[in-house]
């Protein structure tokens, strides 16, 4: 039976697949976590069991190595690995500088250390998350559980002299409890609206005592693949100064569509 993916899930998986043909056999690569990176892990996945495809993966989140695991990939640590080929990730907004926000999914924290571990970063995006100019996702900041109202306060402060249009901070919720990282420490979401200058609001938060890790990523990401819901999907490579299309014929590929949609 065939079954037909939403445009967005049609979006993610075609990135998700394009982004697979970076991958060799030999290859340690990162990956990453979220409903796009999730698509990628199948795809690995399947590529492993049907293609002979060797890889070491290693995960950014405890959801993405349960993931791996299940779809049959070899998981190692990043310590294991000392160094990364490749990490593909999603991500929630990329402006024309392929700079970064990340961390929808509470998972920024390992996903730059281990994308900052790589040769190379892909990130995988459905269309809505290009935007001329970062802010409108809340940038999530991950920080200590010790004197994390104090760490807020001087969060707060510094906005107020930053190029930043909001300045609410909001702590990440799960239902009631707050949302503890894999890494156990909390995360404040700032709803700035617009950054006029990513790289020093991103230097401006690390150096807060307290402040773990935000979710700017500033001259990580090399290659960006969109999807579209159409199966259209675009490669921008900031090294190469490449813009490409491919597009995937969506209905010729229904039986894979309908392995990963089941
Ligand atoms: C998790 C992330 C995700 O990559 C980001 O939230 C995008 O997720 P999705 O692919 O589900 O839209 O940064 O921390």
């Amino acid at each position: 039976m065939i079954t037909k993916l939403s445009p967005i899930d049609t979006a993610k998986f075609v990135a998700a697949k394009q982004a697979t043909s970076y991958v060799q056999s030999g290859m340690k690569v990162g990956l990453g976590t979220g409903s796009t990176a999730a698509w990628l892990v199948q795809c690995l996945g399947e590529m492993v069991r049907d293609q002979g495809l060797r890889i070491k993966g290693v995960p950014t989140s405890n959801r993405t190595a349960e993931l791996a695991r299940d779809a049959g990939i070899e998981i190692i640590s990043l310590d294991e690995a000392k160094w990364l080929d490749l990490t593909i990730d999603g991500t929630d907004e990329y402006d024309s500088n392929l700079s970064l926000i990340k961390g929808g999914g509470g998972a920024h924290l390992r996903e730059k250390i281990v994308a900052t571990a790589s040769d190379k970063m892909i990130v995988i995006a459905d269309a809505s998350k290009q935007v001329a100019t970062l802010g409108a996702f809340p940038l999530p900041v991950e920080v200590l559980g010790f004197g994390m109202q104090t760490t807020q306060n001087l969060i707060a402060e510094m906005l107020i002299s930053a190029d930043v249009l909001g300045h609410e901070i909001t702590q990440r919720m799960q239902g009631e409890a707050p949302y503890v990282s894999d890494e156990g420490n909390f995360i404040l979401d700032l709803h700035l609206k617009r950054i006029g200058n990513p790289r020093q609001l991103s230097l401006d938060l690390n150096q807060i005592p307290g402040v773990v890790e935000n979710g700017l990523f500033i001259d990580v990401c090399d290659i960006v693949i969109t999807g579209h819901g159409n199966g259209r999907v675009e490669l921008r490579d900031i090294i190469n100064d490449t813009h490409d299309t491919v597009q995937f014929d969506v209905q010729d590929d229904g039986n894979l569509f309908a392995d990963m949609a089941e």
